[in-house]
């Protein structure tokens, strides 16, 4: 095996932004006139944007034209991004900046492969953008997770073929994604949710490219 790059989802791997997400589309289930769980939102991690609103408002049971989803949406990323615009360094997740030194120190390529067209914003708020060659975001792809375009496309920028690519996903379609394209997938969170990536980790803390390296399951 042999590993030149990893590419990193962005939301819930280098920072937690699920939270702001649900705050802001349970805002606007509420101002719709129904409620959804944190279960719920689990389902929304890795979709896209119009995806993740088609299935809240399924679940709310609410039909809107076009036009009205589109200014859904709109209001929905406005609230969001005012969550966003006041995040700060001490957000990124523990032990993430200690592992891309040890990448960057190694010689590892980095890119980011998230499907938010948020993430140039978020990645400038954590003063992130130096760190990663190549960023892909909802900006830059149209297939969205499970397919694995976001991911193929930061390898191909990157000049490194998917077998020599680790992914770092926390969401389950974006392991699928991942194993789709033919990259290693390591799983950020838990088993229940991820036990189909080569290896599972509960976050990056204390986490060193060997231990990654040892426990892939090949
Ligand atoms: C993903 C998140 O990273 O980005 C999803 O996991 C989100 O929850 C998606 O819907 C799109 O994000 P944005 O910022 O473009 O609305
Ligand atoms: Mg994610």
């Amino acid at each position: 095996m042999m590993i030149k790059a990893c590419i990193f989802d962005l939301d819930g791997v280098i920072v937690d932004t699920a939270k702001y997400h649900f705050i802001a589309w349970r805002r606007m289930a509420n101002e719709l006139g129904f409620d959804f769980t944190e279960e719920e939102n689990e389902k929304l991690k890795g979709v896209s944007r119009m995806d993740s609103l088609n299935l809240i408002l399924q679940w709310g049971g609410v039909e809107r034209t076009n036009d009205e989803k589109q200014a859904l949406a709109a209001q929905k990323n406005e609230w969001y991004r005012e969550y966003i615009l006041k995040m700060q360094s001490d957000e990124i997740l523990e032990g993430v900046e200690h592992f891309l030194e040890e990448l960057k120190n190694k010689g590892i390529r980095i890119a980011l492969g998230s499907s938010s067209k948020n993430a140039g914003t978020i990645i400038k708020q954590v003063r992130l953008e130096d760190r990663f060659e190549v960023i892909i975001d909802g900006n830059n792809h149209t297939r969205s997770k499970p397919d694995p375009q976001v991911f193929e496309l930061g390898s191909e920028a990157m000049g490194v073929k998917p077998e020599e690519c680790i992914v770092f996903e926390d969401a389950s379609k974006g392991v699928d994604a991942a194993l789709a394209g033919r990259f290693w997938a390591v799983g950020v969170g838990s088993p229940e949710n991820l036990g189909h990536a080569h290896y599972v980790i509960p976050g990056f803390k204390d986490l060193d490219l060997e231990k990654v390296l040892t426990n892939i399951k090949q």
